[in-house]
């Protein structure tokens, strides 16, 4: 079994993934950007062979050089498991004959119109948007839509440059602030409750599937640098609160005919129950979320997935043991971390439920919070009951306080 995996060593978490690949029996041949001798121990004792290219990104490069890199050798799968990389596995497989999702249905994965598109034509609920590449095109899609409207980039993540806009003179202003992107969604604002649903499928049928919740929603979190971001994996996926969201992401699956690999897509529980779709990837959640699925359900999904993609079988038990909360916290105050109040309680308190600390060490520089997922350092918790699980994450949130001078 040869898999060639995209951009092997970032970030980190492909680590994880490389070697996962090879505690499966796979050999592994890595190309990326970065230098041979940068990648990790744990990345280097997985591979068995590394191909340095100098723009990752530039896909007419990329796939000459790996033509060369592969002659005289067969390939069994190509993948990615970083967003910006899954359409040039995709290029990759179609060039070489690879078995896989092709490019197309990858693409449903990635352009958010599309994949609003082919989920809607299979009966399923999305917000009703636009695809706008100019400024005119944005009011037009203001005025048929209406207000409250969210602003984002086609091909976004981490809710960069993604504004609510509740009336005409804040789409004069948020026009403004976007004109650097190429194309914009102009959506329906959906108000709700926002959750995940995760799988690892085989062949588009889940062999894992999570559900977890963001508290507050992510634009809400990303708005305010107070806020200290909660996500936390939910135990019981059989409650009747999730069964259509979950439902929602069957459907979504067939849709955009997903094939073997991550999922990771978004939905909306309205205050009248109705479920929304947001967004779906073909690849894994980020900020740690496959760590807390991981500790959810005690496995290792980085191996899981590897199985998945090399031989389509799923060994795991996915009985799921616990509520995994990660809660993110950022400094007050600027420069280099001085101080943090409440970490030693809160650790005397139900430490022997927190399984990752996380958090920046005293003078280390605070990172750019509107840059990064993890803030300034997060700490991870289970739980077997959701409402403990969420009160000692509110007690991290609101009592851990770290300070920056
Ligand atoms: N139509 C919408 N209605 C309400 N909130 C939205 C909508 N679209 C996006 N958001 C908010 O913005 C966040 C980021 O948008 P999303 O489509 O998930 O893009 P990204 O790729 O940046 O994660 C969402 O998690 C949600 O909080
Ligand atoms: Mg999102």
């Amino acid at each position: 079994m040869n898999v060639v995996f995209l951009s092997p060593g970032y970030p980190p978490e492909m680590n994880h993934y490389t070697r996962g690949l090879a505690e499966v029996g796979a050999n592994v041949f890595g190309v990326g950007d970065s230098h041979p001798g940068g990648l990790s121990p744990e990345v280097k004792g997985a591979l068995a062979d590394y191909l340095q290219v100098p723009r990752i990104m530039d896909e007419r490069d990329v796939t000459e050089r790996v033509a060369a890199w592969l002659r005289g050798r067969s390939v069994d799968r190509i993948e990615a498991n970083w967003e910006p990389l899954v359409l040039l596995a995709a290029r990759l497989r179609e060039r070489f004959g690879i078995p896989g999702m092709s490019y197309d249905t990858v693409l449903g994965f990635r352009d958010k119109e599309l994949m609003k598109q082919r989920v809607a034509a299979a009966g399923l609920r999305v917000p009703k948007s636009a695809r706008c590449r100019t400024v005119a095109e944005v009011w037009a899609a203001a005025e048929q839509i209406g207000y409250p409207l969210i602003v984002k980039p086609i091909a976004g993540a981490g809710s960069a440059d993604t504004y609510r806009v509740n009336d005409k003179p804040e789409m004069t202003r948020v026009i403004k602030l976007t004109v650097h992107v190429p194309e914009v969604s102009v959506e329906e604002f959906v108000d709700g409750e926002e959750f995940t649903f995760d799988t690892v499928c085989i062949d588009g049928k889940p062999a894992f599937e999570n559900v977890a919740q963001y508290l507050p929603r992510p634009l809400e979190a990303r708005s305010h640098e107070w806020v200290s971001p909660v996500i936390c994996t939910v135990r019981d996926m059989l409650q009747p609160k999730l069964r259509d969201g979950i439902r929602l992401g069957h459907g979504v699956l067939r849709a955009l005919k997903m094939g073997t690999g991550f999922t990771h897509m978004e939905w909306f529980l309205k205050s009248d129950g109705e479920v929304v779709f947001g967004e779906i990837g073909c690849r894994p959640g980020g900020a740690h979320l496959v760590d807390q699925m991981n500790h959810t359900c005690d496995i290792s999904l980085f191996r899981e997935w590897a199985r998945a993609v090399c031989w389509k079988t799923f060994e795991a038990d996915t009985t799921r043991k616990y509520n995994t909360a990660i809660i993110f916290k950022r400094a007050k105050g600027q420069g280099r971390i001085t101080r943090i109040e409440g970490r030693d309680e809160i650790l005397r308190s139900f430490g022997k439920h927190v399984v990752w600390d996380n958090l920046l060490p005293l003078g280390a520089h605070r990172r750019d919070w509107k840059q990064t997922l993890v803030s300034d350092g997060f700490l991870m918790l289970k739980h077997p009951d959701w409402d403990t699980a969420i009160r000692m994450a509110n007690t991290v949130a609101t009592d851990l306080v770290m300070y920056a001078g």
